[in-house]
């Protein structure tokens, strides 16, 4: 810095030209605009040579000297000249040379006032090079700045204009100053500075997919109509903030489609009808060719939604144990049984049924209702008691069990797209643009079965539903619909009980798209979009309007406020059981007393009655 300053006082010695300070001022805005590469167009009066190599000595600058008092040059040089891709460049004009006025007209012709270039004009003179710059071609995202020199320091303004096109008036702002000691003092942020646009009518594209039978304007300003496509309004709604903060007017062009890229909206931008979009875009690579893609302002939620079927694979009160553990249990049982049977055998070796009897014992033991024998004997107690033991143990998990699985939400089955196309659940899709795309693009082998299975069923041509009939089958059980949350759970709010939203499962078919506000292919306005969009974002503005137009998931509340009762599909098990027990004792009854008339009433009523006669006598 030592060194730089040491050089500063040399050039202000030697050099008594019109402007002083100029390699210093350069220096400091190459490195304000970040620029690696400056060129310098001077005239031989105005500069000398030696000082700006001493004040860029030790920078890793690359820098270019043209004399434009001696060298005139010709387009294609010109060209050259300028010309270095993928570098910024800053270059320096002295305005106050005889020949500028010819070579700015030239430079202008070519379009260099463009944002490729940060220029900087000096001048001894506010009113003549103001009156220069009005004829020229200069665009609203030109870096333009000119340095007008005035005792010891430069007074900085801006320089640009709102369209080119429509042939739009000069603005000149105050950006700054360049002060004695070396530092540019800036007023505001660019886009402060330029925040004029002077009234100019920007070309904006929407494209709304069905003919309502509003306007245009109508539609993008209604706020009733909440559930269909949400995100024109609340995008239309952004660039209204825009236009009021800018001072420019929307013009619309209204599309018909909405997405691919052989769509309307892309030939608007291809035609250069529009400036920007009001419709957010995806990025795909198609449109990178025509599209400036700047903030991402909104996602689309496809998603499939259902209601779960309960699980009536297996029954309720099968459910606490495993099929092993009623299998051992079973197991068990007879193993007791036949150890009880074989102990009283074994000290009663007189009666009938041992077995029988042993099994009803065991079997009220294992449903803790106590046994109906005595068993006097040390071995057969102690199984008995371990038996009871190990049936009050498993009990114990089984009934806490069923307690605990009416008080937390029965966990969900269809939890990817394989047991979505292997379960009974019907598959309907939201008639959207992008869902078709989906389908004939995709690779992925599930999504293309379910495509199939589900939605095909083996016809060439399914049906796409629109967005209330998809969500009313959905309402009535067994359908899945596949459409956007965004605006379609609004719907879902509004019309589905409590228990029912309770029961929805979602799942995803593909991502969640992003989707960015964009702008013509190297638009002037890109810049100024894209800053305000991302100050859209930081106020809080951006989240505000997402808050409002998108639909959230709606909540479960009734788990909090409602015990589940079993219903009669889950304790439907113990009724079937129970009627098939009196059904085949009723069965058992009827087989028993015809065997008794064909095989003893005949025989033997009189014996019977005899015996009987006999016992009272005696
Ligand atoms: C600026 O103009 C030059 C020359 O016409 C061109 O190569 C460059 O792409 C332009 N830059 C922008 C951002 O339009
Ligand atoms: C700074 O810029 C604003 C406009 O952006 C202007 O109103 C204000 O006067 C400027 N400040 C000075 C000191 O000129
Ligand atoms: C917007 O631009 C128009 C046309 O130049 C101008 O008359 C008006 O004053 C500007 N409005 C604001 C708020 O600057
Ligand atoms: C659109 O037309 C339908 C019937 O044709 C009518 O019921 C409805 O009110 C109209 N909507 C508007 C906004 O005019």
């Amino acid at each position: 810095m030592d060194f730089r300053k040491c050089c500063f006082l040399l050039i202000v010695l030697k050099i008594s030209q019109a402007i002083p300070e100029t390699p210093k001022i350069f220096f400091d805005f190459l490195n304000e605009s970040k620029s690696s590469i400056g060129i310098i167009f001077y005239c031989n009066k105005s500069l000398d040579i030696k000082q700006w190599q001493n004040v860029f000595i030790s920078e890793p600058k690359y820098l270019a000297f043209f004399d434009i008092s001696t060298n005139n040059l010709s387009a294609m040089e010109m060209s050259s000249v300028m010309n270095f891709k993928y570098h910024k460049i800053a270059v320096v004009a002295d305005l106050t040379c005889n020949q500028i006025e010819a070579f700015i007209n030239a430079i202008s012709g070519m379009n260099f006032f463009n944002a490729s270039y940060y220029w900087l004009l000096l001048s001894d003179n506010y009113q003549t090079s103001v009156q220069l710059l009005e004829r020229q071609n200069v665009n609203f995202d030109s870096e333009m700045t000119l340095a007008v020199a005035a005792d010891n320091k430069f007074d900085l303004f801006d320089v640009y204009k709102p369209s080119n096109k429509y042939r739009a008036e000069l603005v000149v702002t105050f950006k700054g100053i360049y002060d004695e000691k070396f530092k540019i003092i800036l007023n505001g942020t660019k886009f402060q500075r330029r925040s004029d646009l002077r009234g100019i009518k920007i070309n904006f594209g929407v494209t709304v997919a069905d003919n309502k039978n509003q306007t245009l304007l109508e539609y993008l300003e209604s706020e009733d109509v909440f559930f269909t496509d949400v995100v024109h309004r609340h995008h239309y709604r952004l660039f209204k903030l825009l236009a009021e903060k800018h001072n420019f007017s929307i013009f619309l062009h209204r599309g018909s489609h909405w997405g691919s890229a052989k769509n309307d909206m892309m030939e608007m931008y291809a035609m250069n009808q529009i400036d920007a979009s009001i419709t957010p875009l995806r990025v795909i690579l198609e449109r990178l060719g025509f599209v400036d893609f700047a903030v991402t302002t909104w996602t689309i939620t496809p998603t499939i939604v259902f209601r779960h079927p309960k699980n009536s694979l297996r029954n309720a009160f099968l459910e606490p144990l495993s099929l092993w553990v009623w299998n051992s249990i079973l197991i068990i049982l007879f193993a007791v049984s036949l150890l009880i049977t074989a102990t009283i055998r074994c000290f009663r070796p007189v009666g009938n049924a041992y077995f029988v009897r042993a099994f009803m014992n065991a079997v009220s033991i294992m449903c803790q209702q106590g046994f109906m024998d005595s068993f006097p004997h040390l071995s057969t107690r102690v199984t008995i008691l371990t038996f009871i033991f190990f049936s009050q143990i498993i009990y114990q998990f089984y009934s806490s069990f069923i307690v605990g699985s009416l008080l937390t939400k029965p966990p969900k089955t269809i939890n990817n797209l394989r047991q979505l196309i292997d379960s009974r659940l019907e598959v309907g899709i939201e008639d959207v643009y992008y869902n078709p795309d989906f389908f004939n693009s995709t690779d992925d082998k599930l999504a293309l079965e379910l495509y199939n299975k589900k939605f095909l069923h083996g016809k060439s041509q399914g049906t796409y539903y629109p967005i209330d009939s998809g969500i009313a089958l959905m309402q009535k059980g067994g359908f899945a619909f596949h459409f956007d949350t965004s605006y379609g759970y609004r719907l879902v709010i509004e019309s589905f009980s409590d228990e029912t939203i309770c029961e929805l499962h979602e799942m995803l078919l593909f991502p969640q798209r992003p989707v960015s506000v964009t702008s013509k292919k190297g638009s002037p306005f890109k810049e100024l979009i894209m800053i305000e969009m991302l100050r859209f974002a930081e106020n809080g503005i951006l989240s505000y309007y997402n808050g409002k137009w998108k639909a959230k998931k709606p909540r479960c509340e009734s788990s909090i406020t409602k015990i589940k009762a079993i219903d009669l599909e889950d304790a439907s098990w113990v009724f079937i059981l129970l009627s098939a027990a009196i059904g085949s004792s009723l069965i058992t009854v009827i087989i028993e007393n015809i065997h008794y008339c064909l095989f003893y009433s005949k025989k033997t009523p009189k014996i019977s009655k005899k015996v009987i006669v006999v016992k009272a006598k005696k």
